[in-house]
């Protein structure tokens, strides 16, 4: 495509997705396609000829857009949000067209300074110790990741190679070392850290899943944890890593930060805050409390790409002292050019703090810009009032119950069973969240607490209003009441 060219394409996409945000509402918002759907209608090998660019988006229209579930629909309740804005859509739109590589500071000094710059600003909102910023005395800051479980997957790693360093120190061996290291984290953290422990070749006993009660709100029980680790330092395990989240992935349920920053400390274990959700509330003074106890964490997370208006992908990883990363991540690249020079120990080198090696410019710039800090603060405090409405409505029907408490934008409920319901509601409110689902208006997705099925309203969308909310209960109330009539019959 010459300029002019790109130019006449470039408008039909942007009038595509303009229209797309403005009709996203009356399409249905799961996908109603069964699998493989694709496959009998897209050829199975690639073109050999060149073909338009109205012949590929006839194709997005007829035979794409079927098979998407619409996150960005207004009637979207599932998970935890993913909400986009057009100002996230404009930065990522400039980041494919500079498409640089800013693995490291030198080959593309403005994507590192950018993302350096914007995430003290970030880390500033959400009144972040000084530690997790860019400055010029400490060792603290923070990254870009493609998704929460790489930032945990890094901050374990970082832990490992903490814990590798102060054991050897001590007079171990590095196998003896591995071998030892226990992981403790409670049964409602999201199982990235599972999957984390897993990749880092910790043996499965190696990670210690504590249980959470109802009537601690899903939170990690302090008297069990201290119980635990006791017990691993008994048997001559090293307790290395204090995994505590806040906003569960289930309930959005808060670990008690503080309380777990001291035990973290007097076992010498690192201490991350998983916040990938409820962090982004935290922007807003009112909700800030929420992270106290964050100031005594090794590292936190956040993805400003599930609640912050900015698209797929950019979460977050703040760190006090990265250089843990950098021992085990540095490899010989166009910095070791660089590394008797002066420049080198001036700069970051942002491959040297995760997975991959490339990396490319992020949109958070745009949005933070675009929105101002109000602005993001009234698009949480939107979804966090419109959550407090339906929770009125839910405890207003007897014949539904809450589940758990309600801070942030999700609600965790379900249809109360009676006697004869001998599963105590399992088939009841499954059947409901598939007779909600299948409607085709609103979109919601489930969990279990304490062995109970429960319904998940996660409100977060960037279009969503209240009506929209009052609307989707009106669904609610209508196949709970069917569900009962069939019952009844
Ligand atoms: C608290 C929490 N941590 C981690 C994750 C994993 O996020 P990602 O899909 O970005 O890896 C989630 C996903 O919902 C989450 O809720």
């Amino acid at each position: 495509m010459d300029p002019q060219e790109f130019r006449a394409q470039a408008h039909k996409m942007v009038d595509f997705i303009a229209d797309y945000y403005r009709d996203v509402e009356s399409l249905p918002v799961r996908s109603q396609v069964t699998p493989g759907y694709l496959r009998s209608s897209l050829p199975s090998n690639a073109p050999e000829e060149p073909q338009s660019f109205d012949t590929v988006l006839d194709d997005v229209k007829s035979m794409i857009v079927p098979g998407v579930t619409h996150w960005q629909n207004p009637n979207f309740f599932g998970f935890f949000p993913s909400n986009s804005s057009t100002a996230g859509m404009l930065g990522e739109f400039l980041s494919g067209g500079f498409n640089v590589d800013g693995s490291e500071w030198a080959t593309s000094p403005a994507a590192t300074e950018l993302e350096m710059l914007v995430l003290n600003w970030l880390g500033k909102l959400l009144n972040l110790p000084d530690e997790f910023l860019f400055n010029r005395s400490g060792n603290g800051g923070g990254v870009i990741h493609a998704s929460a479980s790489e930032a945990v997957l890094v901050a374990l790693l970082a832990a490992r190679g903490r814990a590798i360093s102060e054991n050897k120190a001590k007079g171990l061996e590095e196998q003896e070392i591995l071998s030892k290291l226990l992981v403790y984290t409670s049964d409602q953290t999201h199982p990235c850290l599972h999957k984390a422990c897993v990749i880092v070749g910790l043996p499965k006993s190696n990670l210690v899943i504590l249980p959470t009660l109802a009537t601690d709100d899903y939170a990690l029980s302090l008297p069990i944890l201290k119980s635990a680790v006791r017990n691993g330092v008994t048997k001559g395990f090293i307790p290395f890593f204090l995994g505590a989240t806040v906003g569960t992935t289930s309930s959005s349920a808060i670990d008690p930060l503080p309380a777990l920053a001291d035990i973290a400390k007097e076992y010498g274990m690192w201490f991350h805050v998983d916040a990938a959700y409820a962090g982004n509330a935290c922007i807003c003074p009112e909700f800030r409390h929420f992270l106290n106890g964050v100031e005594n964490a090794h590292s936190f997370n956040l993805s400003a790409n599930k609640w912050l208006l900015t698209n797929i992908d950019c979460s977050i990883l703040w760190l006090k002292r990265y250089e843990f990363l950098n021992l085990l991540f540095f490899i010989y690249t166009i910095s070791f050019q660089l590394k008797t020079s002066s420049i080198q120990s001036r700069v970051v080198n942002f491959k040297d703090w995760q997975v991959a090696q490339g990396r490319r410019f992020r949109q958070l710039w745009f949005v933070m810009r675009l929105y101002g800090a109000l602005g993001l603060r009234n698009h949480i405090r939107t979804h966090i009032n419109h959550a407090k409405h339906f929770e009125i409505l839910v405890r207003e029907d007897s014949r539904f119950e809450i589940l758990a408490p309600c801070r942030f934008g999700l609600v965790c409920f379900r249809l109360k069973p009676s006697v004869k319901h001998e599963d105590n509601g399992w088939k009841l409110n499954s059947s409901l969240l598939e007779a909600i689902n299948s409607g085709g208006k609103i979109f919601m997705t489930h969990t279990v607490l304490s062995g109970v099925y429960t319904l998940r309203m996660s409100i977060g969308g960037t279009q969503t209003k209240r009506e929209n909310v009052d609307d989707a209960w009106k669904i609610i109330q209508e196949e709970a009441q069917n569900l009962l009539d069939q019952e009844i019959i």
